[in-house]
């Protein structure tokens, strides 16, 4: 029975990855989890350096900056070349790079209770600048696109190191592409920001498209949804609710906002990438992983 021990089920030793994002938060929590369990190298990608670098400290033999704008194409075929230098193919790649949205909140009802006008509304809303909507687009999506077809060769090269299939002997995983969605991109609610939540909305849809597409080139596609996990982007949350921590003790929330009652911890993204870089997420192709604490459960859907 050793093949259903964890150490078999979830061992990621030998796999090559490259993470977008690297340099910080989830991202760095990724390269962290995956080579303390023993991948043989990942390949960590961001603007800055320091970032980048500070993220390697933790095993510089394995984890390796590369610098990368997800945003212009120049540079994703500069780190693709400098990757392409120091490997053969890739396993998984994590599209994780993201930036948050501009504040675009609704006017609150008024104190006598009645709604903000339709002018007021449209103000409030028209105001913010539409490049600043874009910029978000440009990352979160264009650059989550245009991450995926830079690193298809690689990914594609895995398959050519497959052994060939052994009558009933479990086939090593196909190569397989992790996208960073969002809790956000399931809210309907009047959100902290209509541009970053359609953005994760459409990471959600291009993991399923892609998915689709690639079934016939054996490289799955699935996405990870996360809820609130301390990070750089995410600390406005911990600000506004008084936590002063990373959030990750019972009762660091209300349970209205979140079931669980706290954040999401290093642990709870570590085990859900591991397992799904591992031999046992070999079998999931098309999926968006939400990981929560339940809160899109209690997300209320009106305003
Ligand atoms: N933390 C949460 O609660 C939460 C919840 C849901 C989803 N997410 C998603 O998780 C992902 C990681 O975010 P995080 O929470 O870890 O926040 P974070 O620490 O702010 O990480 C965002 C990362 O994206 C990189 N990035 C931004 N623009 C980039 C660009 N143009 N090119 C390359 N890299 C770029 C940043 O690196 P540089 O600035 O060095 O480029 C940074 O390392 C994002 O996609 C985010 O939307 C986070």
């Amino acid at each position: 029975m050793s093949h259903l021990q964890a150490s078999e089920l979830f061992s990621v030793k030998g796999r090559v990855v490259v993470v977008t994002g690297g340099g910080s938060g989830l991202g760095r929590t990724i390269a962290h989890a995956l080579a303390v369990n023993g991948v043989s190298k990942v390949f960590v990608l961001g603007r800055r350096e320091e970032a980048l670098q500070q993220t390697a400290t933790q095993d510089p033999n394995v984890i390796i900056p590369v610098k990368c704008d997800v945003s212009s194409k120049e540079s994703l075929d500069a780190a693709y070349e400098a990757i392409a230098a120091q490997t053969d193919h890739i396993d998984v790649l994590f599209a994780n790079s993201g930036i948050m949205g501009p504040d675009m909140p609704m006017p609150k009802p008024k104190a006598d209770g009645s709604m903000p006008s339709i002018t007021e509304v449209r103000d409030q809303l028209y105001n913010v600048p539409m490049t600043e909507f874009t910029n978000v687009m440009d990352v979160n999506v264009t650059g989550v696109y245009y991450t995926v077809l830079a690193f298809l060769p690689l990914l594609d090269a895995a398959n050519s190191k497959r052994p060939a299939p052994q009558p009933n002997v479990l086939s090593t995983p196909t190569p397989q592409v992790i996208l960073t969605g969002s809790l956000a991109g399931f809210n309907r609610k009047p959100p902290y920001s209509y541009a970053y939540n359609v953005s994760k909305a459409a990471v959600h849809h291009l993991t399923k498209m892609l998915s689709t597409t690639f079934t016939s080139y054996n490289i799955r596609f699935n996405g990870i949804s996360p809820g609130l996990y301390q990070s750089e982007m995410a600390q406005h949350s911990f600000n506004d609710n008084g936590v002063p921590d990373a959030g990750i003790s019972d009762g660091s929330f209300p349970v209205d906002m979140i079931p669980l009652t706290r954040a999401g911890s290093q642990q709870d993204f570590a085990g859900v990438v591991v397992w799904m870089t591992s031999a046992s997420g070999g079998y999931l192709n098309g999926n968006i992983l939400l990981t929560d604490g339940g809160r899109l459960s209690v997300m209320p859907s009106t305003y």
